[in-house]
Formats: structure tokens, sequence, C-alpha cells
């Protein structure tokens, strides 16, 4: 069977001519596997499929996991993350962006990244969407990195990354925090929402990607905090710090981006050990519901750096 592959805005594929209602054969499965691969980032439309069937074609990817928090799984479906707007947890998601309250906006993040073992992957359905807003953006690092110019490929060639935990926008050290204004109810410590605390996450600012061994560079702005030892790589502290800025500022190119404007039936897989994504919100009252599956990360990209 061949699909066909449509590229997306910048990064990332459509793949149509699959109903995944219908059993795939072997070929058929190999070659999801492989454009998964390929672009990191597979739209697919109109997919009217029910929980089952969706954990059964997330299986082609890996093996899945089970949502970490007893309470936000499905009992039916255990594999299944509900992740819902406009029900009572939006209090706690709520901040002000430049006035205006925002229910669940992230920044540019990879899923469980904080714990040096990200997900491999996941995939999104979406069940109701929000009319307006609640765009999902994913970004390329496989390409972020192709791009970058000789010199900083160099000068990060050895280069670690610290990423700090943090429940408050407040403190992550490369968010933009322009206009920010966190919720009366936003957490403040991993305590809040039923977290234990994370010791720090290190990372090579230059990660081999475990299956294409294509070179990601791990790069996201959610909880990146510092360089390691920026003395043995001939830097000072403030120069480190300017030196993660213009990554920062680098990953944040639209040229790496795709955002999707949901419908009913789109589903979206992305590889988390290449991609990162970000959600930008909807306002508050505005009901959406999206299944999501995970795909399990078996490798540990990262280090837990020892308190
Ligand atoms: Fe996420």
């Amino acid at each position: 069977m061949s699909f066909k592959v449509t590229p997306l805005e910048n990064v990332g594929a459509e793949i149509s001519g699959l109903d995944i209602r219908t059993p795939l054969t072997e070929e058929a499965r190999a070659e999801l596997k492989s454009l998964w691969y390929e672009h990191a980032i597979l739209l697919f439309r109109d997919q009217d499929v029910d929980p089952h069937r969706q954990i059964e074609f997330s299986r082609i990817f890996g093996p899945l996991e089970k949502h970490p928090l007893e309470v936000t799984r499905s009992h039916e479906f255990p594999e299944l993350f509900v992740l819902q707007n406009g029900g009572e947890r939006d209090a706690l998601n709520t901040a002000y962006y430049h006035g205006e309250p925002i229910v669940g906006r992230l920044d540019w993040h990879m899923d469980l990244h904080y714990t040096g073992r990200p997900n491999h992957g996941a995939l999104l359905r979406a069940v109701e969407v929000a009319g307006e807003g609640g765009l999902t953006g994913f970004g390329d690092l496989a390409l972020a990195y192709d791009a970058l110019d000789r010199e900083s490929q160099d000068k990060i060639a050895n280069l670690e990354v610290a990423y700090r935990f943090e429940m408050q926008r407040t403190k992550m050290r490369f968010v933009d925090l322009d206009g920010y204004q966190p919720g009366p109810m936003s957490p403040k410590k991993p305590a809040d929402v039923g977290f234990p605390e994370f010791p720090d996450a290190v990372y090579p600012a230059v990660v081999e990607h475990p299956v294409t061994g294509a070179k990601v560079l791990e790069i996201v702005e959610q909880f990146l905090d510092r360089v390691i030892e920026p003395e043995k790589m001939g830097m000072a502290a403030a120069e480190a710090d300017d030196l993660l800025q213009h990554l920062v500022e680098h990953v944040r190119k639209p040229e790496f981006h795709y955002f999707h404007e949901w419908r009913a039936g789109d589903m979206i897989l992305w590889d988390n050990w290449r991609a990162m994504h970000c959600t930008t919100g909807t306002k508050p009252g505005v009901n959406r519901i999206i299944n999501r599956t995970t795909i399990a990360g078996d490798v540990t990209l990262g280090r837990p750096l020892a308190a």
C-alpha cells in the first residue's frame, strides 16, 4: 500500500488514503512507521475512530504508556488520556497574557523531558474542537539543528544543558514573560498538582536520535535553565546564558514550525524525540476534548543531576 504524502506548512506531512478503521497490512504498518521517522509530525484527517481503534493504531509505533496520573486516566482504556478544556480544572490552567485570560497555554516543550527519559511520541485525536484558538504547534528540532551555521554547531557540540522542573512560569528562565500574569489558582509547587519534586535533568545540547541517528537540537524553552560547567567550555556564565538565548530564538523561528488548527476527527502523531510542541490555549469556557495515546520512551536521553 502506498499513502499519499503531502507536506504541511514548513514541517511535517499529511498522510491521506488511510482509514484506520480498516485492518492494516504488515507492509502498511511498516510504511507508516518509516513516514513517522522521516517527517516527525504526521497529520491524518477525518478519522472517525473510537478509543479502542486509536489504541490499536498507536501500537504500530511502539508500546504505549499509561498516563502517570491515575486521576486523569480513563478506567475503561488506561492507555487513553483525555485532555479536556471547559471543565473544573480550567481554573488551575488559567493565566493572563496582556490582560486576557487564557486556559491551557503551554510553552514549547517535549513531554517528560524533565525526567531525562522523554516519551517516544504521542498521538492526539480531536473529539470536540474549540472553534477558535486551541492550536497545537510543532517544531522540528532536527531541521533546526541542520539550519544552524557551522560555527554554532561546533560551539555546542560538547555542550550540556540543564532543565529545571518548575510549576511557576515566572521562574522559567527562557520563556517569554512579556505581559504574563499567573492566574489566582495557578499551581505554585509540584505537590499542588500531585507531582513529586524532580531533580534537574541534563541533556547534551545535541542529541542523536536513537532510531534515525539524526542530530536533534535539544533546546526547548520550557524548564531550560543553564549550561553545565560553562567555564570548561571557555565561557563565563553570562556568555553561556546569551548562547542559550540565541538558541531559543533560533528554535522559535517559524520556518521550523507547523501550527495545527483542529477539526473534529483530526489525528496528529509526533516523534517526541525530535519534535517539540506547544499549545496556544483557549478562552475560558470553551469546550474541547482531545484523546491522547502515548508511545513510551525506552531510551534515556538525558540524565538526572544528583542533588
Ligand atoms: Fe505536551
